[in-house]
């Protein structure tokens, strides 16, 4: 038996201690509001068991790891008709950069980086009735929660500061990958990447990838082969042009937002997510990286 609370413990009195912990992200300006000494780290197994340690329970903004619930929700829209409008491989460049979407005539590399996830936002914008309402009730939903909401401050600050969304979204418009208007797509963009969510309700809402689609409540909410592609797709692209080494420190399929939040899955095992708000040079959590590594190496848990 692995004794979960006393390696989480000795992580998080690892983890603190480190006196560089890294730079809040700014280009977002209220998320540059948040305590840079924030650390919390939640464990949820597969059997139902919990383990916390820090500021498991305090909410922040999940950024970019929205992109992974879109992605899910899109998919158990439409299915395989998404890879008509975006690859599935690695971008090895940072979240926002625009030089290979002109490139590659408008089909993002992946769904993970900004480009790609406007073209999942567009799919949802098409497919459902309230955007914004059924997007948040479909987490609230999946989480078990019905508290998760967005925080409309964070979503008005990027909307008045997203200039490089802004042209990814007009250059996908200029190849004809958007179908939506440029300011409705990146309206709920910007409310899905506000939602503030505590590492608790990550790993809660998170449970679907580790248990073969089916979420917390054992509702099937995406196929089995669904949850697999996703896994695969966060284990590529989840960390941008850091995602070898993420596979290479950690080993698990995850995801990072520039709020400093990471999730991962081990597929059958367990969900675990972590916050420090501190951001290494690549824009992923500097110390939620490390946590992740010493809990892989700690335990002998990943997927290889
Ligand atoms: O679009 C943006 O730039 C942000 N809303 C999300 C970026 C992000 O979280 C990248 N993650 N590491």
């Amino acid at each position: 038996m692995i004794d979960y609370q006393a390696i989480l413990n000795k992580i998080h009195a690892n983890v603190i201690q480190e006196p560089d912990k890294g730079n809040i992200a700014r280009y977002i300006p209220e998320l540059s509001r948040v305590n840079p000494e924030r650390f919390g780290m939640h464990l949820k197994l597969i059997s139902g068991e919990e383990f916390a340690v820090g500021d498991s329970e305090v909410g922040f903004s999940i950024q970019s790891i929205s992109k992974v619930l879109t992605l899910a929700m899109a998919m158990s829209k439409i299915g395989t008709h998404i890879w008509d409008r975006v690859d599935v491989e690695p971008s090895g460049n940072p979240f926002n950069h625009l030089s290979l979407l002109e490139l590659e005539e408008g089909i993002p590399r992946n769904p993970l980086i900004n480009s790609g996830a406007i073209v999942i936002a567009d799919i949802l914008v098409s497919e459902l009735e309230n955007p914004k309402a059924d997007f948040l009730k479909y987490v609230q939903d999946i989480t078990g929660d019905d508290s998760i909401s967005y925080n409309l401050k964070v979503a008005q600050s990027e909307k008045e500061t997203g200039f490089n969304n802004y042209a990814a979204a007009n250059l996908l418009k200029s190849f004809n990958n958007l179908n939506n208007s440029v300011d409705d797509v990146l309206d709920f963009y910007f409310h899905q990447c506000s939602l503030e969510m505590t590492c608790s309700q990550l790993t809660k809402a998170f449970f679907l990838f580790a248990n073969k689609g089916k979420c917390l409540a054992q509702v099937a909410r995406i196929t089995k082969s669904q949850a697999k592609r996703i896994n695969a797709i966060m284990l590529t692209c989840g960390f941008y042009d850091e995602a070898g080494e993420f596979a290479f420190e950690v080993g698990l399929p995850g995801k990072s937002g520039v709020g400093g939040g990471i999730v991962a899955a081990l597929p059958h095992e367990f969900t675990i997510s972590v916050w420090s708000p501190g951001l290494n040079e690549r824009g992923n959590s500097k110390l939620g990286m490390q946590a992740l590594e010493q809990f892989t190496t700690l335990t002998n848990q990943s997927i290889f």
